[in-house]
């Protein structure tokens, strides 16, 4: 039976986002009902209400979710009712060119629930955030989305996993491939470049420098595992990085900004043969432009971090044991949980720059 349950929707480009009756179809073959306990407030959410991903309002919005499977349609064999699960925006097919060759961090297939969600008032269909749709007490789901963890981790921790804090620590332990005895420069301290100094810090970077115009988000970065700090509106990011670094420049710079003058930053801050990374994600007008020579010249590597290149299965339980442990403070992105009618409030905040994140809890 379908059942009908609450949701925040996303109704119009820039209109409020209000919290209305949905209709939560039973799991068809391969999918998963889960009623979510946690689900963070990230930027992305933002973008879709603004219409900035796309324009198929409604939107269910949320996407960096943790709760417990409810039911599984057909075939479903990796999760069961009763399992305690992160949500993922990467169902890896097992089909596509990357995952023939063993590479399915990056599918070029990832799936979602087939079924669609709608509006109970008017039976619209709704577009979930990211494949999830998790400001809702229940959403539907493929089942290859949900990834079972260590249950005993407290759900609005475990959440943030699914999305901005896996992009952050991956973009340091995945992409950029951080070791023992590295130095790592961080440029944006919100809440993926601190997870990136997070990851830096579990990977066993020697030192960690943050850069952010905020001081505020310098602070910050101190109690996630920065050894240095440096505000690149008062001083040269660049040259900063090069004095704290033996006049050299770091050996992995992980750019969590998304502009072309931080992506500059990230280049010449970075030692000859260096890595670059970027993980904030750009707007369509921006254009970076760089002298080729240096390009060739400094050597190494320019990468992107997608989803911070994130196995679920590898990495979600990987981390969450890790946080059990003690060895990674998972719960510092946490700045305050909130109610499902409080995501416009949590917007305004995240705008404001208060918080790393807002996680509604239900
Ligand atoms: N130089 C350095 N830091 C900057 C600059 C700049 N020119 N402009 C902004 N920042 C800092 C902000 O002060 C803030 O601390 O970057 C940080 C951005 O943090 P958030 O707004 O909290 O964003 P976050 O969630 O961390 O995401 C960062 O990664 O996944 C992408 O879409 C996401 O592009 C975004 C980026
Ligand atoms: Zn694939
Ligand atoms: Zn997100």
């Amino acid at each position: 039976m379908a059942q009908e349950v609450c949701g925040v929707i996303a109704p119009g480009k820039n209109e409020p986002v209000r919290v209305e009756t949905i209709v939560v179809p039973d799991p068809g073959p391969g999918e998963a009902v889960v009623k979510i306990q946690a689900c963070g407030v990230c930027h992305t959410d933002l973008h879709y209400k603004q219409g900035g991903i796309s324009d198929d309002f409604p939107f269910l919005l949320g996407h960096e979710a943790a709760g417990i499977v409810e039911s599984v349609g057909e075939g479903v064999t990796d999760v069961a009712p009763g399992d305690f699960v992160i949500l993922n925006w990467r169902a890896v097919c097992g089909n596509c060119r990357a995952c023939l060759r063993g590479r399915p961090q990056y599918c070029f297939n990832t799936h979602n629930a087939k079924q669609k969600m709608t509006l109970a008032s008017t039976g619209q269909e709704l577009s979930p955030a990211l494949g999830i749709g998790a400001f809702a007490d229940k959403t539907l789901v493929a089942a290859g989305q949900c990834t079972k963890v260590d249950p005993t981790v407290s759900p609005a921790v475990a959440g943030l996993l699914g999305c901005g804090v896996m992009a952050g620590i991956g973009a340091a332990i995945n992409t950029g491939n951080v070791g023992r005895g590295d130095t790592v420069a961080v440029i944006g301290c919100g809440g993926v470049g601190d997870a990136a100094i997070a990851g830096a810090r579990l990977a066993g970077a020697a030192r960690i420098i943050a850069v952010d115009i905020d001081d505020r988000k310098l602070e910050k970065a101190l109690t996630m595992g920065a050894t240095h700090t440096v505000n690149s509106k008062t001083s040269d990011a660049v040259e900063a990085i090069r004095e704290l670094t033996g006049g050299f420049g770091a050996d992995v710079v992980i750019e969590a900004v998304g502009r072309p003058e931080t992506y500059k930053q990230a280049f010449y801050g970075r030692d000859l043969a260096g890595t670059v990374v970027l993980v904030g994600v750009p707007t369509p007008e921006m254009k970076l432009e760089l002298p080729l020579l240096d390009v060739f010249g400094r050597g190494g590597s320019l990468k992107s971090s997608w989803y911070g290149d994130c196995l679920p299965s590898r990495d979600f339980p990987m981390l969450i044991d890790l946080h059990q442990q003690g060895r990674l403070d998972l719960g510092a992105f946490v700045t305050e949980t909130v109610q499902l009618d409080e995501v416009e409030k949590a917007f305004e905040r995240m705008h404001g720059g208060d918080v790393l994140r807002s996680v509604v809890v239900l």
